[in-house]
């Protein structure tokens, strides 16, 4: 006999900015900062991250395209990549994103692709410490406080245990 599961997606909703915490809302204008700089000819939407890191740091990365559709990579990816590469050992704690159409941020919050769920759960299970992700849109932001909460039933077959 089959059974139905159900998994729930938990984030929580704020209307703006001005119902955020002062450093989610500095590291929201970290990403919006990122966004400019951009390198997205093909899609026209540019996407800026900010993440912090438990030491207080913060990085920022944003979307590079390429006329090779597969080689771009997406802001969240950039900015891990970078914080790994360059503080290998500090933790990230918060990850914000953020996109702009021809100066536009977008109306509803960027929750961040597939792929950079599933890299962003490896950082949790690398550290052991939860990463929360805000979500920008000009009528709403999103908060997952933990990948868990946006990636359900994640990839973790090759993790010990
Ligand atoms: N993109 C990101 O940077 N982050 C995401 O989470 C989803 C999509 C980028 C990839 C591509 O440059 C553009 O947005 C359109 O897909």
């Amino acid at each position: 006999m089959s059974r139905l599961i159900q998994l729930e997606l938990r984030i929580r909703e704020y209307n703006g900015p001005e119902e955020l915490s002062d450093s989610d809302r500095y590291l929201l204008t970290m990403a919006k900062d990122a966004s400019k700089n951009s390198h997205s000819p093909y899609s026209g939407l540019a996407v800026g991250a900010a993440l912090m890191l438990d030491s207080g740091e913060i990085i920022t990365a944003n979307n590079r395209e390429n006329a090779a559709f597969p080689s771009g990579i997406c802001a969240e990816h950039a900015a891990i990549a970078y914080a790994g590469a360059n503080y290998p050992g500090s933790a990230i704690t918060d990850i914000a994103v953020c996109a702009h159409r021809n100066k536009d941020f977008t109306k509803e919050p960027v929750t961040p692709c597939g792929k950079c769920r599933q890299v962003m759960a490896e950082e949790e299970h690398k550290s052991g410490k939860r990463i929360r992700v805000i979500m920008f849109g000009e009528s709403r932001i999103y908060i997952a406080e933990d990948i868990e909460s946006l990636l359900p039933l994640q990839f973790k077959s090759l993790l010990p245990g």
